[in-house]
Order: C-alpha cells, then sequence, then structure tokens
C-alpha cells in the first residue's frame, strides 16, 4: 500500500497553522492527524470539536481525527464527521468498543481502533470488519516529544501478519509516537503505512519544512 503522512496538529502553534497547511498541500500530505484529548483517558487536555470543524474549513487534506477520550460512541455525532476521513477511538476507551466504531461507519468516515502499547492484538478480533485501519501506538496517549517504546516496533509486524492471516490486506496501518527520521525508516519496515509527524520530524524549528517533509517520506518509502 502506498506509504502516507498524517502530520499531528497538535504540534502546531496557532500562529503556524496556514503556514504548514500551504506546505502540507504543496506536497500532497495525505491526512491531518488530530489528538482530540479529554483529560480522563489520557492525562492531558487537546484540541476540541471546534477545532475539528475549523480544520476542516480550513483545508481541502482529509482528517485524521485520533480520540483519546472516554466512551467515545456517546460523542461521535459532536463532531460531524465526513466521508473519507479517519477516525480513531481507543479499544481500551470504552466498554462498546463495537458500537464506537458502528457509529463511526454510519457517518461515512472510515473507523480506525487505535491500540495502546500493552494491548494485545485480539483486541482486534470480533470487530475485524468493522475497520478500515489499525492505530499502533508507539508511545503512551496523551503527549507530544516521547520516546519510542521499542517493543512496539514489533508490534507493528505482528499486527500486519495478524490482518493478512484475516484475508485484510485493505487494512491500513497508522504508527503514532516519536515517528523520527530513523525510526520511520524502521516503522515502515516493519509495516506501517500512515505516518503521524510530530516533534520528532518536521515540526521542529531547526527543520526547512519542505526539506523536512521530503526527508520523511524518503525515510517512509521502502
Ligand atoms: C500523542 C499523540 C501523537 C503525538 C505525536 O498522544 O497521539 O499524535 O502528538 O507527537 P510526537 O511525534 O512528538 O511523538
Ligand atoms: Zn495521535
Amino acid at each position: 500500500m502506498k506509504k502516507k503522512i498524517s502530520p499531528s496538529m497538535m504540534c502546531s502553534g496557532v500562529l503556524e497553522i496556514g503556514t504548514y497547511l500551504s506546505a502540507f498541500e504543496k506536497n500532497g500530505i495525505e491526512y491531518l492527524h488530530i489528538d482530540v484529548m479529554d483529560g480522563e483517558f489520557v492525562p492531558n487536555l487537546m484540541l476540541g470539536t471546534d477545532y475539528v470543524k475549523s480544520l476542516r474549513k480550513a483545508s481541502d487534506i482529509p482528517l485524521d481525527v485520533h480520540l483519546m477520550i472516554y466512551n467515545p460512541e456517546n460523542k461521535i455525532d459532536w463532531f460531524d464527521f465526513q466521508p473519507g476521513e479517519y477516525v480513531a477511538v481507543h479499544a481500551e476507551s470504552t466498554a462498546h468498543v463495537q458500537r464506537a466504531l458502528q457509529k463511526i461507519n454510519a457517518t461515512g468516515a472510515k473507523a480506525m481502533l487505535a491500540i495502546n502499547p500493552a494491548t494485545p492484538i485480539s483486541a482486534l478480533d470480533y470487530v475485524i470488519d468493522d475497520i478500515q485501519a489499525v492505530l499502533v501506538m508507539t508511545v503512551n496517549p496523551g503527549f507530544a516529544g516521547q520516546k519510542l517504546i521499542p517493543q512496539t516496533l514489533q508490534k507493528i509486524t505482528d499486527v500486519r501478519r495478524y490482518l493478512d492471516d484475516k484475508g485484510r490486506y485493505d487494512v491500513e496501518i497508522e504508527v503514532d509516537g516519536n515517528v523520527s527520521f530513523e525510526n520511520a525508516r524502521k516503522m515502515s519496515a516493519a509495516g506501517g503505512d500512515i505516518f503521524v509527524a510530530g516533534t520528532s520530524s518536521f515540526f521542529n524549528k531547526n527543520i526547512d519544512l519542505d526539506l523536512g517533509i521530503q526527508k520523511l517520506r524518503e525515510a517512509i518509502e521502502l
């Protein structure tokens, strides 16, 4: 599958968003990753429904919304999700995972199941037909700037093998957390398809944005 980049918009300052969005559009960036955090499921508060709606208006790049919130099944319709967008809910965030995925699919958006570093792949067992992607967390969710949890590299490969064994070659794997230029290469070789670019790659003041995007592209292309 084609390798894609999804910049983590929480890593952009408010004043720089316009600059980032025009560079992303110029460089064919495939998704915009929006981290929504409720301060309960993760120890941080970040980006909300208004942010999602205004970013949707500000750019034609499809959204990739990462819901780090408890009981997301009750909040899907707060966001007005659209066809072509990805919406990830965490397997650990509700007793009603399948209902949450069902609600996402009913909006026309594509459902993605996120699994934290310690969560076994078996969390996918009974919702394999309800998802278009799996979000493999390579850090513990809640903050940018963390370090890769080493054992999650093997987990990317294990998820790919799990999906292929079930004939779901179409299901994409998104990788989120410390996607540095160096880690990205390993994550791509391990089976990652979509890479959440945060502070470890081009959201870094010392890097020219166009060059940074190009460098990440080169790192993920096998
Ligand atoms: C963390 C978020 C990530 C984070 C990535 O909970 O899900 O998207 O912003 O940032 P870096 O690349 O700095 O880990
Ligand atoms: Zn994220």
